[in-house]
């Protein structure tokens, strides 16, 4: 049976016309059918469904395409709580911690591993998101590695190999030999339930040359490339993921002019990850200066027990308005249409005809109110692939 939604007050398609990058429809209606958007538009335009629909009055309220995380690390076992904790009473985050979850996640089983990343897509979800990109990284040997990515493809199709994470404890002072493993019977035991490789560009995890290894390996097996960089410090792998052509570079916390031009001139996304400046205590990057260059930017949760645990897009929306520069407009915009765009996919992230029918229903008359009423539940309806799936707002669960 069909869906149409009416009485939008406000409809953020992200179809860009020539007045409106936002694609925004004011008293409008979106029809689903099936797993697919059939129609979207002004409510007066709305077209004849033969053959009967189910009708959900939005009674003013604000819908937006459904959130594409495009940066998560959802298995693992263990937390970092007290890392957290001290990192809040003056310590500094540093790349080694993650060594304290590999050993948490190869202790523990699939069942418990499993347990907990489907908790975290289910809170997602019931946050908005309704595609998620999810790491493996906290193995680092071939067994887990491999278990990690065939767990998180049990929950997306956008899984992404990061045997290139950290340098293992057994590894130390031979990282080399390390990137061989990765490069060599890891990647064997990994590609086919993976669709992206990714490595850790950063003091204490991997250089731009052993990334480089990484990355080209994985392409040469038909993955796509992503890349972690600039996240503690200014970094070459910026221009090493534009040269290689990826999807996109994550975090961009410190970027140079030519970074930023760079990225202008290419068609690698940059995905900012405020969860993590917020939960480390560094410097939110800039936001603006990279929309004003040109550069096409996505933003992430890059929900993880160490440098960002949060699983709130809307939390990301927030902190990205107050504190890194972007209008409410642009930062769903970046939640939506910005992580398709860093997943390579053009089937989500937009409200139009053909779509994935992916969408939010706010509990809030416009998008202005994820960042003007922070930390409060808003997201009334969620439905992916046209099934109205759940909704954590202040009235409960599922509104159908
Ligand atoms: O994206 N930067 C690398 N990986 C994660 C952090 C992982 C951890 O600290 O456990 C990130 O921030
Ligand atoms: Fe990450």
């Amino acid at each position: 049976m069909a869906t149409l939604i009416t009485n939008i007050g406000e409809l953020t398609t992200n179809v860009a016309s020539p007045d409106d990058r936002f694609g925004t429809v004011h008293d409008a209606a979106v029809l689903i059918e099936h797993d697919r958007i059939a129609w979207a538009g002004a409510a007066s335009d709305a077209p004849a469904v033969p053959g009967g629909f189910v009708e959900v009055d939005a009674a003013g309220r604000a819908v937006i395409p459904g959130f594409v995380d495009s940066h998560s690390h959802l298995v693992f076992g263990g937390d970092r709580a007290a890392e957290f904790e001290a990192r809040m009473a003056g310590q500094k985050y540093a790349a080694g911690g993650i060594r304290s979850t590999v050993a948490a996640t190869r202790a523990a089983t699939d069942d418990e591993l499993r347990a907990r990343l489907r908790a975290l897509r289910d809170e997602m979800l019931a946050q908005g998101t309704t595609t998620v990109e999810i790491k493996s990284g906290y193995g680092l040997d071939i067994d887990t590695e491999a278990r990690l990515v065939r767990l998180a493809a049990e929950v997306t199709p956008e899984v992404t190999f990061l045997g290139a994470h950290v340098v293992p404890a057994e590894y130390a002072e031979r990282a080399d030999e390390y990137v061989d493993l990765v490069v060599g019977e890891m990647l064997d035991a990994c590609a086919p339930h993976a669709r992206w490789i990714d490595a850790f560009c950063e003091t204490g995890a991997f250089t731009v040359a052993q990334s480089r290894r990484v990355l080209e390996a994985g392409i040469a097996r038909g993955l796509m490339p992503r890349l972690h960089a600039a996240q503690l410090g200014p970094s070459e792998g910026v221009r090493l993921a534009v040269e290689l052509g990826a999807a996109s570079v994550d975090h961009g916390t410190y970027l140079g002019d030519d970074d930023v031009a760079a990225l202008a001139a290419s068609g690698t996304v940059l995905t900012l990850l405020p969860g993590v400046e917020f939960s480390t205590r560094q410097p939110y990057p800039d936001a603006r200066r990279l929309i004003d260059a040109g550069v096409t930017v996505a933003l992430a949760c890059d929900t993880n027990p160490g440098s960002s645990f949060t699983s709130s897009m809307p939390f990301c929306i927030a902190v990205a308005v107050r504190d890194m520069g972007m209008t409410p407009a642009e930062a769903v915009w970046a939640a939506t249409t910005g992580g398709a765009a860093a997943l390579r996919r053009d089937d989500i992230g937009t409200i139009a005809q053909g779509k994935r029918a992916d969408l939010v229903l706010l509990d809030a008359p416009t998008r202005v109110h994820l960042a003007y009423r922070p930390g409060v539940p808003l997201v009334r309806t969620v439905w992916k692939d046209g099934i109205a799936v759940e909704g954590r707002g202040r009235h409960g669960a599922l509104t159908r």
